[in-house]
């Protein structure tokens, strides 16, 4: 496959996930990051052993040797980043959320396809191997009709009045707290597996702390120790930590999901069962390598992954034999790998999310956040 080169602006928890994707598919060198300062860059380079810091990131795009940019900072930058990676003619893989609401994120789309170039988010967990075989076990039908959906995306890291995290400003985060940061990753996911269209949402959410303690220096400073009252400043918060969401599709099914960032013990339990007429299937992250297929008459089926068993259209998202365990981190790379073998024109097919698919996750948490404040149900358009 041809070769390039690649640039990451924002080098937190996700960016250097993006770098080892890359490096996992050996076909593009990360030559450059960006930071948020000349002296983060530098160190953030020399610990990543990438070439290039730039303290800047409008620096970054006039290196003309950089073929596509992926935007990892944080949600209020990502209108700019990516309207300016855009004006800069270089392929955009943007973290999600796409925007700070669904007004920025339509702004993305209209660009990208004015200017014509690859445009991806990171809706990750598409991309795990028994993922692709749930969907495609829908696709070919063996599941029946497939009339419900349910599930949940849980994380405890928020449970605490002392957890802070920029994510509970919505200066930095956009109107939205844990449905935008994932919930719309359920919502992807659904989307994707299922094939189906959300068309109505009611939603009942949960604001846990009305006030939080923001600590006033570096949140690592206090990290495990007890904050002072002379540690912090006492924040009011509006943003939902907790949610639950019913769900109606286009073609009559149903839907049930629970949000959480505040749900002690659950660390990343992201989870969907689809009940058919004929099977049902249940996947949960924490477990990414079984698939279980639920019968009325005979005993229930856990299928492992194993490339051999999986639907031929998909095998390649196992990359290891059965019983090597794959996760999350073959999730980014097979992301990636998609992505990089559209832009070189190995593959017509657009297999990953786009912006898009970053508007519809915008527009569906709009949605929740109406039918939580109406307490009504609220039409999804899109
Ligand atoms: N797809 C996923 O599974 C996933 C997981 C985590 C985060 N995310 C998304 O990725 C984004 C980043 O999240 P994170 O958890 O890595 O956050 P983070 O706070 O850990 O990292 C953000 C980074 O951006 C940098 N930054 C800030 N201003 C900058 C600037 N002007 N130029 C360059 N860099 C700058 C910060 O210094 C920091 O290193 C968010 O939008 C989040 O929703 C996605």
């Amino acid at each position: 496959m041809k070769t390039f080169k690649a640039g990451v602006i924002g080098t937190g928890y996700i960016g250097p996930a993006h770098i080892e994707a890359l490096r996992r598919i050996g076909v593009v060198e990360v030559t450059a990051i960006a930071e948020a300062n000349q002296p983060l860059a530098e160190k953030k380079a020399q610990q990543l052993s990438v070439p290039k810091a730039y303290g800047d990131y409008r620096r970054m795009l006039a290196d003309k040797d950089i073929d596509v940019l992926h935007n990892c900072t944080p949600n209020f930058m990502h209108l700019q980043v990516n309207k300016d990676i855009l004006n800069a003619g270089k392929h955009c893989i943007s973290e999600k959320p796409l925007g700070m609401n669904s007004r920025e994120s339509a702004e993305l789309v209209s660009l990208a396809q004015e200017k014509r170039l690859v445009n991806a988010v990171n809706f990750n967990y598409r991309y795990y191997p028994l993922v692709q075989q749930a969907r495609m076990m829908v696709k070919n039908g063996e599941l029946g009709r497939v009339f419900a959906v349910q599930g949940c995306y849980m994380q405890d890291w928020l449970l605490y009045d002392t957890d802070w995290s920029w994510r509970l400003d919505p200066q930095m985060a956009g109107g939205s707290r844990v449905m935008g940061d994932i919930g719309s990753h359920w919502f992807d996911l659904i989307r994707f597996v299922t094939g189906k269209k959300i068309v109505k949402i009611f939603a009942d959410l949960l604001t846990l702390h009305e006030y939080r303690k923001k600590p006033k220096g570096e949140i690592e400073t206090f990290s495990g120790k007890e904050l002072r009252p002379e540690d912090y400043e006492k924040v009011k918060i509006d943003s939902e930590g907790y949610g639950h969401v019913l769900l109606q599709f286009d073609d009559g099914g149903k839907g049930m999901t629970c949000i959480s960032h505040v749900s002690s013990g659950r660390k990343n339990h992201i989870v969907f069962e689809l009940d058919g007429t004929g099977k049902s299937i249940w996947w949960d992250h924490e477990r990414p390598n079984e698939l279980m297929i639920g019968h009325r008459n005979e005993p229930n089926q856990l299928m492992l992954k194993d490339a051999v068993l999986m639907d031929n259209a998909v095998k390649d998202y196992a990359h290891y034999p059965a019983g090597h365990n794959e996760g999350y981190p073959t999730a980014v790379k097979n992301f990636c790998r998609n992505v990089y073998r559209y832009i070189a024109g190995e593959s017509q097919e657009i297999d990953f999310a786009t912006f898009e698919d970053g508007h519809i996750a915008d527009v569906v948490v709009e949605a929740v956040i109406e039918s939580h404040k109406t307490q009504k149900w609220v039409p999804v358009d899109y």
